[in-house]
């Protein structure tokens, strides 16, 4: 199919958040090029359902880089790719900064040598640490409280540093909890191991897990258990659009929040998926994990007010009957 509009490299592309990514940039007339290292992509996924083309390969890796960057014309870049397991984070660190910040030093020295200076970048809420104030605005201090959190920060001091220096422009989006899943069904969450709670949750309705696990029912909360802000990996995904067009269109480096400005418990989403599948969950009440904030949620007034974001699926049962749809044809 020719397209006249600018192609986006896509890095991660064979991921959760990627893929869907993949899939708006292409409704909204968009070239994309995914690349990924399939560590914990899926093939399938690009070839066979979003049919775009797959490079794969590491962000690492710079005379890969190099020639992917000539032969193929790219306008910006969507990156997504990078190690998302806290707990492994603590760990492992070595292996997060080595992935999430040399790794994208790495993507973005290639990027400027082939004069590509536009860059949609993929950080987190877990920048901000232990809030002060809920909902969470930007400009919030960031203080994260475990090496994931710092690869993100650190990567958002390098763009904030590029900007003046090389005049290479980035959007930042700092991402709360991205849950549900496409809704037509084509595409959805799938991470191995899972550690979220909504496709754990989504297991147990499926009887692929024997229960699931509270951590906390103590905490200063209506019903004692953590409040999160959950949003719709569509909605990022369409936010995602409108942060390349910013930029396309001459914005400035910034960055947004991406959350729903409204929070739910643990409880309240187990209640909601029992209600939405039918199906008995069973729980374990265990003592809380160290490092869990009661109430982590987001203000995105940022992105709303310039970008123009209104998400489609703040409510929390649309975003548990796409994953569930998604679920069961997955791993049903
Ligand atoms: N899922 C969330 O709730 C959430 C919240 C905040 C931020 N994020 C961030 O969003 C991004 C996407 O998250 P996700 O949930 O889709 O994760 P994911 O693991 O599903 O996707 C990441 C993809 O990157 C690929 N990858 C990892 N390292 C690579 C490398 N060095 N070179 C090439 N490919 C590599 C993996 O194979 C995978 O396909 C990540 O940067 C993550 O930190 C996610």
């Amino acid at each position: 199919m020719s397209q006249d509009k600018p192609t986006i490299l896509v890095t991660g592309g064979a991921g959760y958040i990627g893929s869907h990514a993949v899939k708006a940039l292409q409704r909204a007339g968009y070239g994309v090029v995914v690349l990924d290292n399939l560590v914990y992509g899926h093939r399938d996924i690009v070839e066979e359902v979003l049919k775009v083309e797959l490079v794969v390969g590491d962000t690492s890796d710079r005379p890969f880089l190099d020639r992917l960057f000539s032969t193929h014309h790219i306008d910006a870049v969507m990156h997504f790719s990078a190690y998302a397991y806290v707990g492994e984070s603590v760990t492992d660190p070595a292996k997060y900064y080595r992935n999430n910040v040399i790794g994208t030093l790495t993507l973005l020295e290639a990027m400027m040598a082939a004069s590509v200076k536009k860059f949609v970048f993929s950080s987190t809420c877990a920048t901000y640490g232990v809030p002060n104030i809920v909902p969470i605005p930007e400009d919030h201090p960031q203080d994260p409280i475990n090496p994931y959190g710092a690869t993100k920060l650190m990567v958002e001091r390098i763009l904030a540093d590029f900007d003046p220096a090389y005049d290479f422009k980035s959007v930042c989006f700092r991402y709360f909890n991205a849950a549900g899943a496409d809704p037509d069904g084509l595409l959805g969450e799938d991470h191995n191991p899972e550690t979220h709670l909504i496709p754990l949750v989504l297991m147990a309705a499926l009887g692929k897990r024997d229960a699931i696990s509270i951590f906390g029912t103590d905490y200063p909360t209506p019903d004692g258990t953590c409040i999160r802000d959950y949003i719709h990996v569509s909605d990022l995904a369409d936010a995602h659009i409108l942060g390349l067009e910013y930029l396309l269109g001459g914005g400035n480096s910034t960055a947004f929040n991406l959350g729903n400005g409204l929070g739910f418990s643990v409880k309240e989403v187990i209640d909601a998926a029992r209600e939405i599948t039918g199906r008995e969950i069973k729980v374990i009440e265990c003592d809380r994990r160290p490092g869990d904030p009661p109430a982590l949620v987001g203000s995105s007034d940022k992105a709303r007010t310039i970008l123009g974001w209104q998400p489609q699926y703040p409510d929390i049962k649309d975003i548990l009957s796409h994953a569930w749809k998604w679920h069961q044809k997955r791993h049903g």
